[in-house]
């Protein structure tokens, strides 16, 4: 199980990229917008900092479109990997740029049917919204099992990346579900570091510490 950070934000990066924890950072057209600054530079700043894929999503309706701002986006660095919103017209992206090299992650991803389809088509990832699902009193993690049980039966298979985490929860039950990779936002990356008992832990084992080098 690999992790990625879910995130435009290049300090945000840079200090879970220290942990070690970041195998892969993803963005979206939300992500880019917050930051407030030119898309293709973002991109630039997080694919040297990060090692492995980083995600750049496209925003056109036609899959011309789609596969024109692909092929810019990837020109950018080697692990720069794009994301393709589901639809017909996503679908007939993913395929033309399979068939030129370039990886793909099909995004927005809210049935089996839909990672299927994605599979067939030749993307590189999926990714099933945990999060989005649960808002709307679905099980999202029962979306990731079904995922996993129908990729199970093919020979060549996406990676799955849960998204749309809400909480260190969401990613053990998607690694306890099969999951190749969770990519998690900042905030849910610093919860998954803290446990109360760890830092009464801490705190106890320093204050004997001290008073036995204070009897020396
Ligand atoms: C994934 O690649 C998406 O950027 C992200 O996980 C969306 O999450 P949200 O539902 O919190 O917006």
């Amino acid at each position: 199980m690999k992790l990625f950070i879910d995130t435009a934000n290049v300090a945000d990066i840079r200090e879970a990229a220290e942990l070690g924890a970041v195998g892969g950072a993803t963005t979206n057209p939300t992500l880019i917008a917050r930051e407030g600054r030119r898309f293709e530079d973002v991109i630039a700043e997080i694919s040297e900092i990060v090692e492995g894929p980083v995600f750049a999503e496209v925003v056109s309706s036609d899959h011309e479109g789609m596969v024109s701002e692909a092929e810019k986006l990837a020109a950018i660095r080697e692990n720069v990997v794009i994301k393709i919103p589901m639809c017909s017209e996503g679908l007939k992206a993913v395929k033309i740029l399979a068939g030129r090299n370039i990886k793909t992650n099909m995004t927005l991803v809210f049935s089996p049917a839909q990672a299927l389809l994605a599979a067939l088509a030749g993307a590189s990832y999926v990714s099933p919204f945990l999060g989005r699902l649960d808002d709307i009193g679905s099980e999202g993690i029962g979306l990731i099992r079904d995922i996993v049980a129908v990729f199970s039966h093919m020979e060549k298979r996406p990676e799955i990346i849960a998204a749309s985490i809400r909480s260190p929860m969401h990613v053990i039950d998607a690694a306890k579900a099969g999951c190749d990779i969770a990519t998690v936002p900042p905030k849910v990356i610093w919860q998954m570091i803290s446990h109360p008992l760890t830092d009464s832990g801490i705190a106890k084992f320093m204050k004997d510490w001290d008073a036995h080098t204070a009897r020396q």
